[in-house]
């Protein structure tokens, strides 16, 4: 992911503009619905996949505190992390960064343990599915799990669409299956298709117990780096279209799939909430940072001058119209918090300042920790 996704506002003509208000309205009522939700989700053995409360607890509000006990490994000592998101190894010359632990305002969140997680998936799979920010996590999962119990057998298969972790001792394995919009990319007469209405590489992902998706990044690249050159919904071929339309198409897409395809009594489906970028100290309130470069801190407090962009309201609109709604592993507004988080002129992959992906050890972690606290509590 070499670009930098931009603020999509400004490209909004007016149907457009007049669908993200409707999804925007939506959004916030499913929010608020929600927030009055009976008792009944507290209990979480029988969870469903919607529930954010636990025990009236919302996992994704709260705030960054300094923690000494972290970070909860050394980056160096992880053979899982690649240059991309190996900061330290590539020079960042701060730490600070590595000693925030994300606290919920009503609770506090269990404490990771990674043999635990293990014997939760002895004899299962887990997989990320989407983007290089599920590559992300999935480094920094196998990390902590690594730091969990270092001498475990390991075999690391690396491959493009799928990689796989597999922890011998536990049969366990945990993978990355690399698909950035989820739905297909095929080679027509015509030149590279994004099939807005089709997702075959879903054959790939049955089976599998435990799956957390991610998308949105690649649907606002553009020029050299866009990979594709239609797009297609049914007979309806398009040169181009507003991309939140084309992002709330293709996730439906993925949603009815989800619907028809995942017994969910078997099967655990999180979606990954959008990953914010830091391309303008503006959106932090500091107009003359320009982006997150030699940003050291969190921002403190639970809110974010910047705001919620378009992108969430259409995840939280499509998975609110889920039969069984996935998991939404909010991680949006924490992740906004962290301007310096990011890799940003540290990363041994992207030249210039990235400002998208985070650093491992990092942010995420958190996601981990967040994404354990769901599967235990
Ligand atoms: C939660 O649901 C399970 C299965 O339906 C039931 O056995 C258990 O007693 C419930 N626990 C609580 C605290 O209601
Ligand atoms: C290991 O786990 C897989 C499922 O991930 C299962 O099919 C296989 O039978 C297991 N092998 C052993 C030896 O338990
Ligand atoms: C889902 O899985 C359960 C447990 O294996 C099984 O009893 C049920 O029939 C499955 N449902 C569907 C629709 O396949």
């Amino acid at each position: 992911m070499g670009s930098r996704p931009r603020r999509l506002l400004g490209h909004c003509l007016l149907p457009p503009a007049l669908f993200l208000l409707c999804l925007l309205c939506s959004a916030v009522s499913a929010r608020t619905s929600h927030g009055g939700a009976p008792k009944r989700q507290r209990n979480v053995t029988r969870w469903k996949g919607k529930a954010i409360d636990v025990g009236g607890c919302d996992l994704f509000q709260g705030s960054w505190i300094y923690d000494d006990a972290y970070p909860l490994y050394d980056s160096s000592s992880c053979p899982f992390v690649e240059p991309e998101f190996d900061c330290q190894k590539y020079g960042r010359p701060d730490k600070l960064y590595l000693k925030y632990r994300w606290k919920p305002t009503a609770c506090d969140l269990p404490k990771f343990k990674g043999e635990d997680l293990l014997e939760r998936l002895r004899g299962k799979k887990m997989m990320f599915v989407g983007d290089s920010i599920s590559l992300n996590q999935w480094e920094s999962l196998a990390c902590m799990l690594h730091a969990a119990v270092p001498g475990a057998k390991t075999t690391l298969d690396r491959k493009d669409p799928r990689s796989s972790l597999w922890f011998e001792d536990y049969n366990a394995s945990v993978m990355f299956y690399r698909t950035p919009y989820l739905v297909d990319i095929v080679q027509d007469k015509i030149g590279r298709v994004l099939k807005l209405d089709s997702i075959q590489s879903g054959s790939s992902w049955l089976g599998v117990d435990l799956l957390i998706f991610n998308s949105w990044h690649w649907w606002t690249h553009r020029g050299s780096i866009q990979p594709w050159d239609y797009m297609q919904e049914g007979t309806n071929v398009y040169k181009d279209m507003d991309r939140l339309v084309a992002f709330y198409k293709g996730l439906s897409t993925w949603a009815r799939w989800v619907d028809s395809n995942i017994n969910s009594s078997t099967t655990r489906v999180f979606f990954q909430g959008i990953s914010p970028t830091h391309y303008s100290g503006r959106d932090w309130g500091d107009p003359s940072a320009r982006n997150c470069n030699g940003q050291t801190q969190p921002l403190g407090g639970s809110t974010y001058p910047g705001g919620s962009p378009p992108e969430d309201a259409v995840v939280r609109k499509v998975l609110a119209g889920m039969a069984r709604p996935a998991y939404l592993l909010d991680v949006i507004l924490l992740s906004q918090l962290r301007k310096d988080a990011h890799p940003s002129a540290y990363s041994g992959d992207h030249s210039g300042v990235d400002c998208s992906h985070w650093c491992v050890a990092g942010l995420p972690d958190a996601w981990n920790e967040l994404l354990y606290a769901a599967l235990v509590l």
